[in-house]
């Protein structure tokens, strides 16, 4: 009965009109300006968590929206360092023009690995879907030629990740895990959740037998418990890794046990004007809110 519910709202998810959404959208995005961002850093800080900043976008289609975006996290960059917050910042490869040509992608992702150079902070590149797989890569090698506070992501669900990680060993290796949030096509990427849950595991045991940092993005209760066991019997020390969680999604269960034991947990906080697409993904991932939402409204009236 629930699945049925979900899937009927998975359907009508793209029918409904922006200013529902926003409802929705509120729990997701940290509003849609810089100062209401660094407010929710600096009250997730307050609260112990570390946090990334993503401002949200992808696949810009000039060189003025992609350089605009770039100078927006360089002043990003900026702020953190004059506020002392802890944060660094998540981007994505296409929202400041990997997709436009090579010259104006590298001097764009070449300002931001100095900035992050100048104010010491980290640039995390995000990873997009698979046709972006090979180039987000390359990207995060040309810039360790300039700085080592610089990571990337990779996904559990695709098949090429275990080799993708092996090639880049070395002692400043830091990359996210994540499953992967793309639809792929069943030739490049696992499709259901147990075996994608058994190779997120079999990735990390190859990482923290490498010595990798590893930023463990998950909420999966049934991997978490998992990853807990594989860090008590490798005896990980905690400098090693850190959990990483989207801003709200619900903190219950696994928060509480990342704290007892002592873990560093970042959140990933997404903000700016374009914040429908990036809401309505999250719908789709988890249709429960919609019912969630509509129960709070219901209950306010
Ligand atoms: P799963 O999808 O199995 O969810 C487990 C449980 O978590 C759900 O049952 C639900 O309870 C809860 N949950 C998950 N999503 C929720 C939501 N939206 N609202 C409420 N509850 C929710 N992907 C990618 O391809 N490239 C990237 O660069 C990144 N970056 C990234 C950063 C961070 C910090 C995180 C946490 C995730 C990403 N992802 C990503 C997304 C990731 O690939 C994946 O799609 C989501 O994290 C959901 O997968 P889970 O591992 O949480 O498990």
């Amino acid at each position: 009965m629930v699945k049925l519910f979900n899937r009927l709202i998975q359907s009508i998810i793209p029918l409904i009109p922006r200013s529902i959404v926003k409802l929705f959208a509120g729990r997701y995005v940290a509003g849609e300006t810089t100062i209401s961002a660094l407010k929710t850093v600096r009250l997730l800080n307050k609260r112990g968590f570390a946090a990334t900043l993503d401002i949200l976008g992808e696949h810009v289609k000039s060189f003025e929206k992609a350089a605009e975006i770039t100078h927006a996290y360089a002043a990003l960059f900026d702020e953190i360092h004059y506020q002392k917050l802890d944060c660094n910042i998540s981007i994505k490869p296409t929202h400041i023009g990997i997709e436009l040509g090579d010259s104006q992608f590298k001097k764009n992702i070449d300002i931001l690995v100095n900035k992050a150079r100048e104010t010491q902070n980290f640039l995390r590149i995000d990873m997009e879907n698979s046709p972006f797989t090979g180039r987000t890569i390359e990207t995060y090698k040309f810039c360790l030629q300039t700085y080592n506070g610089v990571g990337t992501v990779f996904q559990a669900y695709l098949h090429r990740t275990e080799s993708d990680i092996r090639a880049l060993f070395s002692p400043q290796f830091n990359f996210r895990l994540c499953k992967g949030i793309y639809h792929e096509d069943p030739a490049i990427a696992i499709q259901n959740r147990r075996d994608i849950n058994k190779n997120y595991v079999k990735l990390l045991k190859i990482a923290f037998q490498n010595e990798c940092y590893v930023g463990i993005a998950t909420h999966d209760q049934d991997l978490l418990e998992d990853i807990y066991r594989i860090i008590d019997e490798m005896q990980v020390p905690s400098d090693r890794f850190e959990f990483q969680v989207l801003f709200g999604v619900p903190m219950s269960g696994w928060l509480g046990k990342h704290i007892s034991r002592g873990y560093k947990v970042r959140i990933y906080v997404p903000f700016g004007p374009e914040w429908y697409d990036y809401s309505i993904r999250r719908l789709k991932e988890n249709p429960n809110i919609v019912g969630y939402v509509m129960g709070n409204l219901l209950h306010k009236q």
